[in-house]
């Protein structure tokens, strides 16, 4: 149970007992389970296969705080008989937890008002300094203030939500978490939920179950605005992806990527013939792209309404939540329609955001301006010519590579427009809302930031 839950957990008193270690049980997912039952009466098949599948699959991992949470549990992984949608049903708001966690005693909690200059530059050096890496962490996420201006105001957007811990006696930040509202339907089913984004804990706090904490109390918040459901994506396997994508990398730049040791020369080849390989058109070759503006709202809408509702999992967006996402935002999120020479009628559409990365330890370059691909939708046009154009004005705009993940129709053009698979993987989760079978990353409509 989380609604209600004045007790304290163990996290928290891990936390408080400051003992970071989490001790693996050798018992859990071996196969003395899986051998008594084939000794017993009755084989079952199924469950045997079952725990193979989670052995491979999740390595014997425990995760003692997501295993109290109600997500899918990898020991219910392919159990038809559960059906699908939410896990644990709501509970009257009153009954909702109305004191905050208990954060150790050297700590508090913090509101971060997004709308204060000061909050929102100690918001983006606490990211920019502690945020996600690459493995071999040679680059940071750098989400920049006016991205996250942008990504944390939605339309009906809860300040509440944007929480932080500050050190007491000096008050600085060294922890954030944030959920925003969104309607996300699920098969047939549009629910009310909360993305959530952003968790970081300062690198000198880390495995002390502070996370635990961060998310049992952005969930509390969330459920005092009667919402009882969310989505969330990490690189890490968590209990239980709903699917798991993959990061595609288009270089713009080739030459500064390879120098900064984000891509390698491919074998045979030479610099100048990987600048040619990837060599792009000076100008856009569908006629009618152009920016999209506010008068495009509607169109866009339209079209994203339809595209989407071919997915199993996609955003239920409305005319506001269009303005908002996907109305270009200057160095946040850049939108271009088609609209037709002869009817002027919005036909395609296409978009990307802004999200570069610190080089560390570098000597010649300290950033690496990044688009990603959010959501494209080609009606008249194909959407290979669609998204070259959407390289094209990338690379006018000076940025060094355009990454996409392999979600909806994505698939169709990676290949052909040389992008090419990246290592990392991404993993998308519901809190509270079960999901019978995973997808594939086709089925899925949904790009979180
Ligand atoms: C992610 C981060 C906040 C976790 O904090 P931490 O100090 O490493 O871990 P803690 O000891 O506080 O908590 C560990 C628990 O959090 C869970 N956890 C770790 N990363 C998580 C994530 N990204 N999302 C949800 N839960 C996560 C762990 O699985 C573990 O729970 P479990 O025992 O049930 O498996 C921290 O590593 C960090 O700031 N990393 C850089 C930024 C980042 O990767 N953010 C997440 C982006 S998706």
């Amino acid at each position: 149970m989380v609604v209600g839950d004045n007790n304290s957990s163990p996290d928290e008193e891990q936390i408080l007992n400051s003992d970071p270690k989490v001790v693996p049980d050798a018992s859990h997912g071996s196969s003395g389970s899986s051998s008594s039952a084939l000794a017993g009466a009755e084989i079952d098949i199924e469950s045997v296969a079952r725990r193979i599948q989670q052995a491979l699959t999740v390595g014997n991992k425990q995760h003692r705080f997501w295993e109290t949470q109600p997500v899918g549990q990898f020991k219910d992984a392919g159990d038809t008989s559960i059906p699908d949608g939410p896990i644990e049903q709501p509970t009257p708001v009153s009954a909702v937890k109305q004191e905050p966690y208990n954060l150790p005693g050297l700590y508090e909690w913090t509101t971060c008002d997004m709308d204060d200059d000061h909050t929102c530059t100690e918001v983006y050096t606490l990211l920019s300094n502690n945020y996600v890496e690459d493995d071999e962490n040679m680059f940071r996420f750098n989400y920049s203030k006016e991205f996250l201006h942008w990504a944390l105001r939605p339309p009906g957007y809860f300040k509440s939500w944007h929480i932080g811990v500050r050190v007491k006696a000096s008050k600085k930040l060294v922890a954030f978490i944030t959920g925003v509202p969104a309607r996300i339907r699920v098969r047939d089913e549009v629910v009310r939920m909360a993305e959530v984004n952003f968790l970081c804990v300062h690198k000198k706090l880390r495995s002390k179950r502070l996370a635990p904490v961060m998310i049992k109390e952005v969930t509390r918040r969330v459920h005092l605005e009667n919402i009882w459901q969310a989505a969330y994506t990490a690189g890490v396997v968590l209990p239980t992806p709903i699917t798991t994508c993959r990061y595609w990398h288009r270089s713009l730049n080739p030459k500064k990527l390879i120098d900064v040791g984000f891509s390698r020369l491919g074998a045979r080849m030479t610099m100048s013939r990987t600048i040619r390989l990837y060599k792009l058109p000076e100008a856009t070759m569908t006629p009618g792209f152009r920016k999209m503006e506010l008068r495009d709202v509607p169109a866009v809408t339209r079209l994203l309404k339809g595209y989407l509702s071919q997915f199993a999992v996609a955003p239920d967006f409305d005319d506001n939540d269009v303005e908002h996402w996907l109305l270009p935002v200057e160095d946040v999120v850049d939108s271009y329609v088609v609209e037709s020479p002869e009817t002027h009628e919005v036909t395609d559409f296409c978009s990307f955001y802004t999200l570069p990365s610190s080089i560390l330890n570098n000597q010649n370059y300290s950033v690496l301006k990044a688009a990603y691909s959010y959501y494209n939708v080609a009606t008249k046009t194909s959407l290979l010519q669609l998204m070259n154009d959407a390289l094209i004005v990338a690379k006018q705009k000076d940025y060094d590579v355009f990454n996409a993940l392999d979600v909806m129709h994505n698939e169709t053009f990676l290949k052909e427009l040389k992008f090419g698979p990246g290592d990392g993987q991404l993993h998308y989760y519901l809190y509270n809302y079960r999901l019978r079978n995973a997808l594939t990353p086709f089925e899925l409509g949904l790009v979180l930031l």
